[in-house]
């Protein structure tokens, strides 16, 4: 094995450990700095956090081998899975080996082609409610009604139920992402117990959410009603289907509030803020609208843009490019090298940290010329197989890849076409380039976009339509 490691920052301090130039430049400004590192030394950097060893890697084809090829040589860092743990127990997010190969295969049936038709007519119900509320408003802020919709469609589609007090949920959910981002990359490892101001407010959320999920699980058992939906699922594993009596065999009480909280946590505000981001980019262009209404209205329009060989799929393609600028989830899970390991013409020593940020790899001027311009013909089928594999991975990639990829998909696209069939959008030039970005562990935007809305012509919101539009994918 050879020794050479990869190229990097140096630091004056490096040998007292005091990296705290590194340590300050990755919290504040992990995404400039980042995309700086690899600008100047590579696809690999190198560089120490303390005593952490840190790779920086911004090429598909490492990529993959940490995450595909390799993956057992590079788990999740396992400081990262005690936080997680904190927040959502040993749901899918923590849990690593058989046990997760367990979760995985068993959650993997709620998501199976044939139940997304349950889940597009719950969401139909909710983007149905919200855009009649719309009707009343000329403007409308993007952020917090895509909450509100996530918020409601997840509910419904997991527990079928509403989360009471709505607002106060979605702030739990939100302070428990953002605790969990700040403390897993603080220099101090600080126990839950403090009586500081953060700390009485993860306590707060914590208690809050487990709350709610318990009384929902309590009233489901108590209730004995049978519905298709994951809380029923876990409650009556496929084996029990014909039974009404709740099985705990594969997953005990805290198992099942940890799998709901799972679910809850990781596809309840990236869903919501990449919907934010998606209507916000489209608000900005007329044009791309224009093509997303013909399509919707393909059975009445003659246009060409109807006609054209890209019609399937354009409004997939603009939330791809939506997903591509700016990725929900801007950095994977560090993961930790287990052994020593050569990653190219590198040696990677064991226990280091290996960092991936797809918004690194996907504003890549190699991969995508103009990266800042928002085009959705980039994901036209021709130009998708010129570019090299792995380069678009707003949803991870690998065996821990995203488990809600194609709903996620499926819905953000049924939400695009229903707003945009009902709805004409204007956002003012500039808004979102003047925006400064906040990479929590969601990538949101420091304020909420209002967005101007105008109702269009009764008649062109065409239900059946939209069912085509998001069946082509
Ligand atoms: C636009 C929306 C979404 C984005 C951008 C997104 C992104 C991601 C990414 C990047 C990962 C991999 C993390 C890593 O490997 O470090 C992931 C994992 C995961 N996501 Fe999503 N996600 C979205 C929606 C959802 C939804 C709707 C759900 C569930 C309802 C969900 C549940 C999960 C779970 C459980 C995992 C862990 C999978 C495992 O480790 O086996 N996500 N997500």
């Amino acid at each position: 094995m050879n020794s050479l490691l990869p190229p990097g920052p140096s630091n004056f301090l490096a040998f007292l450990q005091l990296t705290f130039r590194h340590y300050f430049r990755l919290r504040f400004d992990p995404i400039g700095f980042s995309k700086k590192l690899t600008q100047k030394f590579g696809d690999i950097v190198f560089f120490r956090i303390f005593h952490h060893r840190v790779v920086l890697v911004s090429h598909p084809k490492y990529i993959h081998q940490i995450l595909v090829s390799d993956s057992a040589n590079f788990p999740k860092m396992s400081r990262i899975r005690n936080h997680l743990r904190q927040a959502t127990g040993d749901g899918l997010l923590v849990t690593e080996g058989k046990r997760w190969h367990q979760q995985r295969t068993s959650t993997q049936r709620i998501f199976r082609s044939q139940r997304m038709s349950f889940f597009t007519s719950i969401a139909d119900r909710h983007i149905g409610e919200m855009l009649e509320r719309w009707e009343a408003h000329s403007t409308i802020e993007i952020e917090s009604e895509m909450t509100l919709l996530t918020q409601r469609i997840m509910g419904d589609g997991f527990f079928g139920i509403q989360l009471e007090s709505e607002p106060e949920v979605a702030e739990a959910v939100r302070v428990l992402s953002d605790s969990f981002h700040d403390e897993s990359r603080s220099i101090l490892n600080l126990p839950d117990w403090l009586p500081t101001p953060k700390k009485r407010q993860k306590r707060r959320a914590t208690t809050l959410l487990r709350l709610k999920l318990k009384n929902i699980i309590d009233h489901r058992i108590a209730s004995k009603d049978r519905r298709d939906d994951y809380l029923d699922m876990l409650l009556y594993p496929a084996t029990k289907s014909n039974s009404n009596c709740p099985h705990h065999e594969h997953a005990s009480p805290d198992e099942i509030m940890s799998q709901l909280l799972t679910m809850y946590i990781a596809g309840f505000h990236t869903t919501s803020v990449a919907m934010a981001w998606l209507l916000a980019l489209v608000a900005q262009s007329s044009e791309i609208q224009r093509k997303i209404f013909e399509q919707s209205n393909v059975e009445f329009s003659d246009s060409p843009a109807a006609n054209s060989d890209d019609r399937e799929n354009y409004a997939e393609m603009v939330v791809k490019e939506s997903l591509r600028l700016f990725p929900a989830a801007w950095e994977l899970f560090a993961r930790e090298a287990s052994e020593a390991t050569e990653l190219g013409p590198y040696h990677i020593p064991r226990g280091s940290l290996l960092l991936i940020l797809p918004i690194v790899m996907h504003h890549d001027e190699r991969f995508y010329p103009n990266p800042e311009e928002f085009d959705p013909t980039r994901f036209c089928q021709k130009m998708e197989s010129a570019r090299p594999p792995h380069t678009w991975i707003p949803f991870g990639l690998g065996p821990h890849q995203c488990i809600g990829q194609s709903l996620a998909l499926r819905q953000m696209t049924q939400i695009l076409a229903s707003v945009i069939l009902r709805f004409q959008l204007t956002l003012p030039p500039d808004s979102i380039q003047k925006t400064k970005l906040v990479p929590k562990v969601s990538l949101r935007p420091a304020k909420d976009f209002k967005i101007a809305i105008k109702p269009r012509i009764p008649q062109a919101a065409d239900r059946t339509n939209t069912e085509a539009l998001t069946s082509c994918q």
